[in-house]
């Protein structure tokens, strides 16, 4: 974004009234030369904070916080200084010069100006004849016309060149829908065409309001990935940006909360559900900037992922970024696996919003957690305070954070003084990490974040590790369950090299990844590497074939779902007779049952009887 020079600056501090700004939120009353009021920073029953329309500045003697006119907008409505600034500018009718030596200031322009038209494009082919997959899906997924405008959803005709002919109309020229990341250079012959083809479109929006890329989700089977996303592009960044801006800000000013979720159908859940003060993440790990971000615009966080495994390890990730922003952060997790989306679906909107309002606290939740490995040795006592302690010693406020000590220290019957100490260590050594986010910690901010390739991902580590664990039987399984794709491939080089290669030398039986390797393409070969040299047990608390299971549950549900999604669709989108659909529907179901449950009998019967309760 191009600089706001001094001298407007310096005119928007001039003619703002601080007194009439601060005074739409606050009631002011004459004090002197000040105005006076209760503080709408911190909780007081006497006002000490006070306005001086001389020095055109606010400061509250309880707690300190203090500014010009553009700090109270930054400070009370989340916004960055150049918002705030802009939005005063526009206020008071003051004229911001675009600078004019900047080629990026022109060039930021332009990509907005592609991505708007592009959207306009998407959201006119949902509503032409080409556009009726899209419209049917979106039936198939409760949304009507009026709700997916509402929501500027779109579709990418399934065409190489759509918005490249568009943009060419209007005038754009290629290179800059290229940067855009709206569409890519052909290997030969020159020319373009178009990234996003046959998919339902999401706009991604900044604070503002202007769109700064899009979400492209798959409509059919074949197509990989199920999410297409803008690559980064000069204003658009997957470590800064959220889905459901500009929406979500006034509900996230009003709640004093902001709740965060992994997809974009799981943020338009939450809205719909009464829950407007969500946003996701765009098919990546929470950043420190994400971070950063929110701190400006709420003290408290709700994460709601999905309630597996996987769900949980992305809950304790969020929350090691987040603690050093001073966040207090809560954490839902959703029974069976399902998303948002799926809860709203199934369970209603009240159960939704229901899930959010009693949301635990995530640390206390991390240490119950982390004291399930069990704490009866000694030496376990310590695993699980050297677990927790590193999230203890991010909590920034010491009171909190003495808490949190005392009762990991009580969770684990362990001496407070002692657990106090390792907490001390643990802030001391992440002091030395220079930056406390996803990267410090190892984490990738990629699409594997989503749900659905972390449990790929732990399938195949699993299979490498324990090919034998892998039968005929459930070979097919999962050929038939697993999604197409570079995992796909992967676990099943894995299993036919387990199968027909020589057995490796491994202890526990592992498979030859140098044999796995040659039998996959350049991009499978990568991953392969990764899990390959990733050694860390996959889980210490469950027997491997008891991990497998619930794997495989996993997907069965979310092919489950998926069918049972796509005969909603035909129930309404089709004349085909009503009660036929209906009887199989029920017959679906019936198999879905069937099918859990002896998923659950194959997998170590006993076991499951006891967590079969929930
Ligand atoms: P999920 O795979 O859980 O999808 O990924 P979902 O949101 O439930 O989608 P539906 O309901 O099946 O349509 C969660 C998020 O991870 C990112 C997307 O942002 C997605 O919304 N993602 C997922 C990707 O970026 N790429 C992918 O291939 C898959
Ligand atoms: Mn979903």
């Amino acid at each position: 974004m191009s600089r706001i020079p001094d001298s407007t600056i310096a005119e928007i501090r001039g003619r703002a009234d601080i007194v009439g700004l601060v005074g739409r939120y606050v009631e002011l009353k004459q004090a002197g030369r000040n105005w006076r009021g209760l503080c709408p920073f911190h909780s007081e029953k006497t006002p000490s904070f006070n306005v001086n329309p001389d020095r055109q500045i606010f400061h509250c003697f309880g707690c300190q916080e203090g500014g010009d006119v553009i700090a109270f907008l930054m400070k009370h409505s989340g916004l960055s200084f150049p918002e705030a600034a802009r939005s005063l500018a526009g206020e008071l009718g003051i004229e911001i010069p675009e600078e004019r030596d900047a080629g990026e200031a022109g060039l930021t322009a332009r990509l907005f100006e592609a991505n708007e038209i592009a959207h306009s494009l998407y959201r006119e082919a949902l509503r032409e004849p080409e556009g009726k997959l899209a419209r049917n899906y979106l039936v198939s997924r409760g949304f009507d016309g009026k709700l997916a405008d509402a929501y500027g959803i779109g579709y990418a005709p399934a065409r190489w060149d759509a918005v490249a002919t568009r943009l060419r109309e209007r005038r754009v020229a290629a290179e800059i829908g290229v940067r855009a990341g709206l569409l890519l250079d052909r290997k030969s012959g020159g020319g373009h065409y178009d990234r996003l083809r046959g998919r339902l479109v999401f706009p991604i929006q900044d604070v503002r309001g202007r769109v700064i890329g899009f979400g492209g989700r798959a409509l059919e089977a074949d197509q990989d990935p199920k999410y297409l996303n803008t690559p980064e592009t000069p204003i658009f960044q997957k470590r800064h940006g959220f889905y459901g801006f500009p929406d979500a800000l006034e509900s996230i000013r009003r709640a004093g909360r902001v709740v965060i979720c992994e997809g974009y159908f799981d943020r338009i859940a939450f809205a719909r559900a009464g829950v407007g003060e969500a946003l996701a993440t765009c098919g990546t790990a929470l950043s420190a900037e994400h971070g950063e971000q929110l701190r400006r615009r709420t003290r408290e966080v709700v994460l709601v992922f999905d309630g597996d495994r996987a769900g949980q390890a992305a809950t304790e990730k969020a929350l090691a970024v987040l603690l050093p922003h001073g966040l207090r952060v809560r954490a839902a997790l959703i029974p069976g696996g399902r998303d948002p989306d799926d809860y709203l679906n199934q369970d209603g909107p009240e159960a939704l919003r229901r899930l959010v309002d009693d949301a635990p606290d995530a640390l206390e939740l991390s240490i119950r957690n982390a004291v399930r490995h069990g704490i009866a040795t000694p030496d376990q006592k310590a695993d699980v305070v050297a677990q927790v302690a590193p999230l203890v010693a991010r909590v920034q406020d010491p009171v909190s954070r003495d808490e949190y000590a005392r009762r990991l220290a009580l969770a684990v019957q362990a001496a407070p003084a002692a657990v106090a100490a390792v907490v001390r260590d643990a802030a001391r050594s992440s002091l030395q990490t220079p930056r406390v986010d996803g990267e410090a910690l190892g984490l990738e901010r990629t699409r594997r974040d989503a749900p659905e390739e972390r449990q790929l991902r732990e399938l195949a580590r699993l299979c490498l590790q324990r090919p034998l664990l892998i039968g005929d039987e459930i070979a097919l399984q999962l050929e038939e369950l697993l999604p197409l794709g570079a995992w796909k491939s992967i676990i099943r080089a894995i299993i036919d090299e387990a199968q027909q290669g020589e057995p490796a030398s491994t202890p526990g039986g592992g498979v030859d990844a140098f044999a796995v390797e040659a039998r996959l393409d350049r991009e499978s070969q990568g991953r392969l590497r990764e899990i390959a040299v990733d050694d860390t047990p996959i889980d210490a608390t469950r027997s491997a074939e008891q991990v497998l299971a619930d794997l495989m549950e996993w997907f069965e549900r979310r092919q489950l779902a998926a069918r049972n999604q796509e005969l909603t669709r035909q129930l309404r989108v089709s004349d085909e007779d009503y009660e036929d659909l209906l009887a199989k529907k029920d017959a679906a179901l019936r198999e879905r049952r069937a099918r859990l449950a002896s998923s659950a009998s194959r997998a170590n019967g006993s076991a499951h009887a006891i967590e079969g309760i929930d």
